[in-house]
């Protein structure tokens, strides 16, 4: 039985998160240059999408390109940028396919030029897409997204249309860049590290994480199916005890079982 077919689709998480790494000890394993593991993670990209989509998940926010991956050497980063760019024109067609909608979250200032070009058409043309939306998370760090929060929270206040009672969690998320989305239920990080390098620290509270020790360039399709699944056997308890969980699901459950008009 593959994973695929072990997934209960009544508890497909709406948003899984991704933080794609290992491409450089891909490449070094193969004697290869760390750019030659950047390309290859491209295929990787495209199957993870396109298994997301196929069981349901709304959204799939990967990780492209952190903050402090401009840290990198500059041929790298120049790599990186420029195969993002050949990307992203070259996977129109699997979006388009596959009927998703492309986003980014992160700074779109410090993106070259011909980079945010690309973006901006692709994500223009993918817009009325419905199926599923790609977040690609770009030159992005979650301090400096709770940074940029922090700061309009204060400039609406200090301009009076807020008050300092106003401020919530509902609210402090609507601030940031992920308004729009659910918090991920999931989050994946492929190479074996066991560390959240500054990703969707808000957003991930949360989250049930699932790390493997593939590296990114050999991820596919049933291992994303496998972390779904490992994610469906896990208890989200949410601080309550386990003992509340299991009185509610099976609440939820008999409420089910009349509404649908079983009990006749
Ligand atoms: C992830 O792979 C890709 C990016 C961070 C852009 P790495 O390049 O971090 O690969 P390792 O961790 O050096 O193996
Ligand atoms: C995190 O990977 C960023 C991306 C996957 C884009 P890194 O490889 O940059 O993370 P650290 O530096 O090892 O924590
Ligand atoms: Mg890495």
């Amino acid at each position: 039985m593959s994973w695929k077919e072990k997934i209960n689709s009544d508890r497909v998480p709406a948003h899984v998160a991704v933080i794609m790494d290992g491409n450089g000890r891909w490449a070094q394993q193969q004697g290869k240059m760390r750019v030659d593991g950047h390309r290859s993670g491209v295929l990787a990209v495209r199957e993870t999408v396109e298994a997301a989509a196929a069981i349901g998940v709304k959204y799939l926010t990967l990780y492209a390109f952190s903050t402090e991956n401009w840290n990198r050497p500059k041929e790298e980063v120049d790599a990186l940028m420029e195969l993002l760019v050949h990307t992203i024109s070259a996977e129109l067609k699997t979006l388009a396919d596959n009927n998703i909608k492309l986003e980014t979250i992160g700074d779109w200032n410090s993106l070259p030029e011909n980079c945010r070009r690309q973006l901006t058409s692709a994500i223009e043309e993918t817009s009325s897409n419905s199926r599923m939306t790609l977040v690609l998370a770009l030159s992005y760090s979650a301090r400096w997204e709770i940074v940029e929060a922090t700061k309009n929270i204060a400039a609406k206040v200090k301009s009076g249309e807020i008050n300092v009672e106003d401020i919530d969690a509902t609210m402090f998320s609507s601030n940031l860049t992920t308004a729009k989305y659910p918090d991920p239920e999931l989050l994946i990080r492929t190479s074996g590290e066991q560390r959240i390098s500054n990703y969707l620290l808000w957003q991930l509270a949360y989250a049930e994480f699932y790390f493997t020790e593939t590296l990114w360039p050999d991820f596919g399709k049933e291992e994303f199916y496998e972390a779904i699944v490992n994610y469906q056997g896990r208890e989200r308890r949410f601080g309550k005890t386990s003992a509340q969980i299991m009185t509610e699901t099976l609440n939820n459950l008999v409420s089910e079982h009349f509404s649908s008009g079983n009990s006749k």
